[in-house]
């Protein structure tokens, strides 16, 4: 006979500690990380071109999503970390959103300064980001999604282990909401 276990392990809710993939730190945001955000990624529209967010204006639009990302580390479920190189510049980032604790379930998103493209920083961070959020927090699915033309993204989620599920149209509600055509990945415990 077969028995039915629920599993009732809750999260491991911890915030965004720092992390230490090979070459990297990564860390939380700082107010002193504004100057590199805006020229490494928020004011870059190759960066922006298959994602949900616009290109920032003015470095005074970075300095109000940075502070309110500080901000939102009060939160133990809140997690966005900063990748910092040897020489102490912020590279990009990564990120979790729609996370539903019950289920054990939350997406993943990240970006890499356009500049530091192809050496194989976005594979490195998300492997660590992923291995924490399962083996340190407890999610059992960890989603990723890519514009079906970013090709690279796509790589990335192959890179890590990740598995293509299905193709799907997604709306997103932002500053340009907009419909977007994705590929689907999943991280499994
Ligand atoms: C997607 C992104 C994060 C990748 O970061 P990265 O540090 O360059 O990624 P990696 O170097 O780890 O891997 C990139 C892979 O994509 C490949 N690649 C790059 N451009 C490609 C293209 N046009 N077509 C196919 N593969 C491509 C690279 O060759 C590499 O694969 P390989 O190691 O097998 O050669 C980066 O391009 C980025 O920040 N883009 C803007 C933001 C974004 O789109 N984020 C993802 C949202 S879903």
């Amino acid at each position: 006979m077969q028995v039915c276990i629920e599993n009732n392990d809750k999260l491991k809710h911890m915030g965004t500690v720092a992390l230490k993939p090979d070459r990297f730190v990564l860390r939380q945001f700082q107010l002193r990380d504004i100057h590199d955000v805006y020229v490494n990624w928020s004011s870059d529209k190759d960066s922006a071109k298959y994602n949900a967010w616009s290109v920032h204006e003015s470095e005074n639009v970075t300095k109000s999503y940075v502070t309110e990302w500080i901000e939102c580390y009060k939160k133990k479920n809140y997690y966005h970390w900063a990748i910092i190189d040897m020489d102490e510049e912020v590279i990009g980032s990564v990120s979790v959103s729609n996370i539903k604790n019950r289920k054990k379930y939350c997406e993943v998103g990240y970006t890499v300064a356009k500049k530091r493209w192809n050496e194989g920083i976005a594979t490195e961070v998300l492997k660590r980001v992923l291995e924490f959020l399962t083996l340190e927090v407890g999610f059992e699915t960890v989603r990723a999604m890519h514009d079906v033309r970013n090709k690279a993204s796509g790589r990335v989620m192959e890179k890590v282990g990740m598995i293509y599920v299905k193709n799907q149209m997604q709306f997103f509600f932002s500053s340009h909401n907009f419909l977007m055509n994705c590929s689907i990945y999943e991280y499994k415990k």
